[in-house]
């Protein structure tokens, strides 16, 4: 179907718990991202920004049986295997709020690394090598391949943890706070670097607190008391 959405989040909840008490963060959030777009979510600290982000990349789960996340139209699954491997492998690239590179690993190792995991499209080493090195160059990171990421400055750990979610070729991009962490300039240059490849056909999901950087986006919600809200055009 030309108009069923990519990625959606149906009625969705999600409750932290601490002994007895139980915080819910989410509140049946109901979101659908079509192919092509780039959305925008807004939302002040603490409003379930994260969470949604992992839910949606099946990082965690909704509250069983209060809502789901489907993709392409299908449920994702929720049992630990390989569907679930494979989901969060391939289909999506994700990008932390701290860009949590392995610290022992190089720039290119760093970037190869969701390439070596089981559920990943298979292609051989040095295809994927030239791959990576392709990736980093066009991030301007050519001469950075053997730098750890003690090494590199925020912009450039950014944009390794940007490659490494691109390595596999996924169909949605979540980034979570891309440039939460960058001064304006660098920011600025992150964003470029996601609006070519939204150009180029990659659909994106960011979270942001900052209107600037959620005007880039085609399309913006705001998260506020756990729901989803439409942010007005201005
Ligand atoms: N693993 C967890 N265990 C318990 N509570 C959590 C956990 N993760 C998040 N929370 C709580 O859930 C709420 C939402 O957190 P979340 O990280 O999703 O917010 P956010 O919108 O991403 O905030 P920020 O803009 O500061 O990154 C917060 O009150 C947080 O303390
Ligand atoms: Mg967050």
């Amino acid at each position: 179907m030309a108009d069923q959405p990519l990625l959606q989040a149906c009625r969705v909840h999600k409750t932290y718990h601490f002994g007895a008490h139980g915080v819910e963060v989410l509140r049946g959030v109901d979101l659908a991202v079509h192919s092509g777009e780039w959305l925008a979510v807004l939302g002040s600290s603490g409003s379930g920004k994260s969470t949604l982000m992992h839910l949606l990349g099946g990082l965690d789960r909704p509250d069983a049986g209060k809502g789901e996340i489907r993709f392409r139209g299908d449920p994702i699954s929720l049992q630990p295997g390989a569907a679930l491997d494979a989901y969060r492998n391939r289909d999506i690239g994700f990008v932390f709020q701290f860009y949590h590179l392995l610290p022992e690993l190089s720039v290119l190792e760093n970037t190869l690394l969701p390439a070596f995991v089981r559920s990943a499209r298979k292609r051989d080493r040095a295809t994927l090598r030239r791959e990576a090195e392709a990736l980093l160059g066009a991030f301007g990171l050519d001469h950075r391949l053997s730098h750890r990421p003690s090494q590199l400055s925020g912009g450039e750990r950014q944009r390794v943890a940007i490659a490494r979610a691109l390595i596999n070729r996924p169909a949605v991009l979540l980034a979570d706070e891309p440039t939460g962490n960058l001064d304006a300039a660098t920011g600025a240059g992150i964003l470029d670097l996601l609006a070519e490849r939204h150009r180029q056909g990659l659909t994106v999901v960011m979270v942001t607190h900052d209107r600037e950087v959620a005007a880039r986006a085609t399309r913006q919600i705001r998260l506020v008391n756990g729901m989803s809200d439409v942010v007005e055009e201005s």
